[in-house]
């Protein structure tokens, strides 16, 4: 392993751990409630977007409860957005006056949040969009999201972009200076040129390393959702990240570099269909849904970031922490199964998945099966088996109908295997002998 790819290691180890995160989209979009892209989608002009921001107070801001909600749900890590595309900043910045302690609410809320978090033993990221549709030095007319693109008067004459990439890195240095250790920056997103070097990327990223040596940085400076960049090879470029970003979707076999050697990485995935808070959109994942997506991800070796989009008074959504109550109450019992988990030695099995951590390989029963569960371990390689949730004995039993498959371990749930004891993801505990 070569210097930048053990420091990477090093750095990732806590965050591939803890496997579980929350992602909190939140912004001035909350008021439109149309996802926070809707200044793009729907090309809104900045005095049309500015009322929003003489408007917003979120009175009911309570990040402590948030935070309650995460650590029950099981969540290690908590990532904020700091600021969004549309410019808007939730912290205190000197560079900027759109920010939120010049609204009605007058908060860092930022700040909040991170104190919120630590208190109760979350680690703690922040977001921050390298694109910004409120800065006059961004480029607007032509560019590929800018809300403006296509307004040739908007022309990009006289926008200094070098100006722009200034006060990026100055925010980023406020951000990293300002409020205390931070365990994670994810920046988003490069796009077409606008990526690498564009931002200073090696300039930026040297300065994060410099401000707080342990924090872990995404991919985005040098790439978007849609691909990975050079943390898959042997010489990662500077600001190549600690961990791939795939997002609304699970990597089909994990994140290899290309030896076919794991690599940090962690899937992004909303709660309904947008990031942003979205009033019309009641499209949610089940809580069955994502347990079995957060299995996945361990089972390939990689975290879940899931997202939750507050909406204009501060609330996360109800439906949202309805799921999240049913997640912490299968993580209550299960949470052993995904913590410091990762891939198996053993291949995905035909009614789950598989999770392991040294001599404890989880067996995760998703479908039910006629009679017998049967596992394709040697039964003389087990030392003993429990459910999860209880610790109760699973007695390994060789029925009478299964002795032609030696090789095979076969296990009930007290004579039967449906209905499984819990629909969403039964785990199995299975000791291997040394
Ligand atoms: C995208 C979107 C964005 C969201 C992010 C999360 O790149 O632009 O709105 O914040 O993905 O991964």
């Amino acid at each position: 392993m070569n210097d930048i790819i053990e420091a990477r290691t090093q750095r990732t180890k806590w965050f591939l751990e803890s496997r579980f995160g929350m992602f909190i989209h939140w912004g001035l979009y909350s008021i439109p409630a149309r996802g926070e892209w809707v200044r793009s989608t729907e090309q809104i002009p900045e005095e049309d977007y500015l009322p929003f921001f003489k408007e917003f107070d979120p009175v009911n801001y309570d990040p402590k409860a948030w935070a309650k909600a995460a650590k029950e749900a099981g969540m290690k890590y908590a990532v904020l957005t700091s600021k969004h595309h549309d410019g808007f900043c939730l912290f205190d910045s000197k560079l900027t006056d759109f920010k939120s302690t010049n609204t009605k609410c007058g908060r860092d809320l930022v700040r909040e949040f991170l104190d919120a978090f630590r208190a109760e033993g979350i680690k703690v990221g922040l977001y921050y969009s390298l694109l910004d549709w409120h800065h006059p030095d961004y480029p607007h007319y032509g560019d590929t999201n800018h809300p403006m693109r296509n307004h040739p008067e908007c022309s990009n004459e006289g926008r200094d972009f070098s100006r722009y990439v200034e006060y990026l890195h100055g925010q980023v240095r406020e951000l990293l200076t300002n409020y205390g250790k931070l365990d994670i920056m994810w920046f988003d997103f490069s796009y077409g040129e606008m990526s690498g070097e564009k931002w200073e990327a090696t300039k930026l990223a040297k300065m994060a390393r410099e401000l707080q040596p342990w924090i872990v940085l995404d991919n985005r400076l040098e790439v978007g959702g849609e691909s990975y960049g050079s943390i898959t090879s042997d010489a990662p470029s500077i600001y190549a990240g600690d961990f791939a970003s795939p997002e609304q979707m699970i990597p089909p076999a994990g994140m290899t570099d290309i030896h076919g050697n794991s690599i940090p990485w962690e899937s992004c995935i909303t709660l309904n269909d947008h990031w942003g808070y979205c009033a019309a959109d009641h499209h949610y994942k089940p809580a069955k849904l994502v347990i079995r997506s957060l299995v996945e991800c361990v089972s390939k070796n990689g975290n879940l970031l899931l997202n939750v989009g507050p909406n204009a008074k501060g609330e996360i959504p109800e439906e949202s922490l309805e799921i999240l109550k049913e997640v912490g109450h299968w993580m209550k019992g299960n949470s052993e199964s995904v913590y410091g988990c990762g891939i198996s030695d053993f291949p995905k099995p035909e009614w789950g998945r598989y999770t392991q951590k040294g001599n404890k390989v989880y067996a995760h029963v998703m479908e039910e099966c006629i009679n017998a569960v049967a596992v394709d371990i040697a039964p003389e390689r087990i030392e003993k088996a429990r459910l999860l949730a209880d610790g109760s004995e699973i007695r390994i039993d060789k029925p009478w109908n299964a002795k032609a498959f030696p090789t095979t371990t076969f296990f009930t749930f007290g004579g039967r295997s449906f209905p499984l004891p819990d629909a969403a993801d039964t785990v199995v505990e299975l000791t291997l002998k040394d």
